[in-house]
């Protein structure tokens, strides 16, 4: 019997274990803040990029040690700390080689790699407000376009239920889901510390928070119904 037969969906149990910090996360970025500037929107690509360039690195290990894991899950085309550094660079601005890192726990098992990837592609979602909301502003110049934060396009509906797919049937034929819940909060926890740095809070407090209707209360109103596809169009 699968071993959530009778309990909560994997995915369930993720959105709900992570919900906290998702919340914390989009607060302290403030990207749909209608006056967000170039300077704040380069702070947060560059807090951003940092992070993606640390999560991306456990995974790439994984990925050597569990290929066949790695490419059912499409990791290669799921990489994108390169497109942080691209909007950066779009933004005349360069991507932060400073020493300082965002701590990660290292990925053991392709259970934490789909928990710490469950943050990552989750972010493609919310990513699709984000890119609406960015090209409404004079923040980004005219002929300026910026593909992190919705990396998949038309696609990302797609990518989205292909990692949902790939992850419950990890589950069903006896992943542990209580590892992979537990990666996702470790990264999404650490994404968390990392966008509201103790030393220095103001550097990504958000100006004014967002104001109502906010985009989350769609994530939390998906809740009850499906998430992309009948969600935002992208
Ligand atoms: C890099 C930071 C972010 C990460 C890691 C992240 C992560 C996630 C994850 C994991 C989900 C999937 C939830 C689920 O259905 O299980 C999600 C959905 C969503 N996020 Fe974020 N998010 C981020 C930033 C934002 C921001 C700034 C916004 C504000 C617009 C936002 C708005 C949303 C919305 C509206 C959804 C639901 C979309 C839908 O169900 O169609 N996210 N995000």
């Amino acid at each position: 019997m699968p071993r959530h037969a009778g309990a909560a969906d994997v995915l369930t149990e993720l959105r709900t274990a992570t919900a906290g910090e998702h919340e914390q996360v989009e607060t302290a970025l403030g990207l749909m803040d209608p006056l967000l500037g170039r300077e704040r929107l380069v702070a947060v690509l560059t807090r951003l990029h940092a992070f993606w360039t640390a999560a991306e690195a456990g995974l790439d290990a994984w990925a050597r040690r569990c290929p066949t894991d790695a490419e059912t899950v499409a990791w290669l085309q799921r990489r994108r700390a390169h497109l942080f550094a691209a909007d950066l660079r779009a933004l005349h601005a360069a991507p932060d080689t400073s020493s300082v890192q965002p701590e990660l726990p290292a990925v053991e098992d392709t259970d934490q790699a789909l928990g710490r990837l469950y943050v990552l592609e989750g972010a493609t979602l919310g990513g699709t407000f984000i890119s609406r909301h960015l090209a409404t502003l004079p923040t980004l110049g005219p002929g300026v376009r910026l593909g992190a934060f919705s990396p998949y396009g038309a696609e990302t509906g797609a990518m989205w239920h292909a990692y949902r797919r790939v992850t419950r049937e990890r589950v069903a034929a006896g992943g542990d889901a209580d590892r992979l819940v537990g990666a996702a909060r470790d990264t999404f926890a650490a994404l968390a510390a990392w966008c509201v740095p103790r030393k220095n809070p103001v550097l990504l407090a958000p100006r004014r928070r967002t104001p109502s209707p906010h985009p989350s209360q769609a994530r939390g109103g998906a809740r009850t119904g499906p998430s992309l596809g009948t969600g935002p169009a992208a």
